[in-house]
């Protein structure tokens, strides 16, 4: 079977993580038997540069043409300007709002190997964190309204958190879904002791909770889930939450895993399109010296293969191998510890190829 993939390496370390990962599918390929057939695009500030916009028209255009997309990272400092009208970040929307990416999955999970890069205690580590943090992302005060006006000979600025009842049900639905195949404990967080479209969301929760009798829900504030997370992470088995305080928890999620060089994310939408990505961003002050930890970005193809081609046997083998790479003792710098050993970002791409050809293909 052949798949389409749109490729967009993006700025910073993003060619570089996207190179390894694309290595990593070439050998799934041979292995079992898939043709990857890939469309480079340009997209966030290096779109900027060439086409004069983050997000040029056929590279949406592209992406809509493909089974899905994978991305590596954009921004840099470069167009870091607060008052300019374009912005590489505008990328990621336009492709989120674009292909209709409603969904925003991040998994906090800590690799055993990596105990020791948490920030958290031992004794809150205990056996593990595993949790997902399910985001909604085409809508929300990211989408609303905004603007600015004066009065009173005042400046004002604002933005508009706006949710509708099928959009919270969409993402809520998907939300439980994931719950039923995991540990069955969703958390819905918001604010709704302030906000209005929190207490809208709420409702809607405990109305599709009734479809899912057999998972556990609660709501939690998202001051009180923002402490959580740290407190006691081993609480949580999904979160789902609006586009901004998923933005917010998910960033915290990644950070006590260890490294955020080390997470995936998905966005999907309806049909299975999807974008997947590191969590990561650019990371302009190592780009270009082959230092950066590509494993996010090989662990996001791995989840293309699992949420886009449903290839859940290729996606294991590659979260296998990565896995037994850590054990083995390969870091990059971000993950470094003492006593381990240093590798850059191709060397680990290889260390990650070398695993997947040990694998077995049962026939
Ligand atoms: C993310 C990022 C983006 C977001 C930025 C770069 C627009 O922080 O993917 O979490 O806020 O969604
Ligand atoms: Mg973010």
């Amino acid at each position: 079977m052949t798949y389409k993939v749109a490729v967009i390496k993006g700025d910073g370390i993003g060619p570089e993580v996207v190179d390894e990962a694309l290595k990593v599918l070439e050998v799934i390929g041979e292995k079992y038997n898939h043709k990857f057939e890939y469309k480079f695009l340009l997209a966030g500030g290096c779109a900027m540069d060439e086409k004069g916009t983050p997000l040029p028209e056929e590279t949406l255009e592209e992406c809509k043409k493909s089974d899905a997309v994978l991305l590596g990272a954009v921004g840099g400092p470069k167009w870091d300007d607060p008052t300019a009208k374009q912005r590489p970040e505008q990328a990621l929307l336009g492709l989120r709002g674009g292909l209709g990416l409603y969904c925003n999955l991040r998994p906090a999970l800590l690799y055993a190997p990596l105990r020791a890069a948490s920030p958290l205690k031992d004794e809150v580590i205990g056996d593990g964190i595993d949790f997902s943090v399910v985001r909604e992302l085409t809508g929300g005060i990211y989408f609303g309204d905004r603007g600015r006006f004066e009065e009173n000979n005042e400046q004002y600025a604002y933005d508009t958190e706006k949710y509708s009842v099928t959009e919270i049900r969409r993402i809520v639905k998907t939300a439980f879904d994931i719950a039923v195949k995991r540990n069955k404990i969703l958390t819905s967080v918001d604010k709704a002791n302030i906000l209005e479209s929190s207490r809208l969301w709420r409702a809607v929760v405990e109305e599709v909770a009734k479809d899912y009798p057999e998972v556990k829900v609660n709501h939690m504030y998202v001051d009180n889930a923002a402490m959580q997370i740290v407190r006691n992470p081993r609480q949580f088995d999904v979160i789902v939450t609006s586009n901004m305080f998923g933005d917010i928890l998910s960033d915290e999620a990644s950070m006590i895993t260890g490294s955020i060089g080390m997470l995936p994310s998905a966005s999907i939408g309806e049909n299975n399109r999807g974008m997947y990505e590191p969590i990561h961003g650019s990371a302009p002050d190592i780009a270009g010296m082959g230092l950066a930890n590509p494993l996010a970005t090989i662990l996001s193809a791995a989840m293309m293969l699992k949420f886009s081609f449903n290839l859940q046997e290729e996606a294991e083998a590659i979260e296998k191998a990565v896995l037994r790479v850590l054990e083995a003792g390969y870091r990059t710098g971000d993950i470094f510890s003492e006593g381990m050993k240093k590798v850059g970002t191709k060397e680990m791409g290889s260390l990650v190829i070398g695993e997947l050809s040990s694998v077995k293909v049962p026939c």
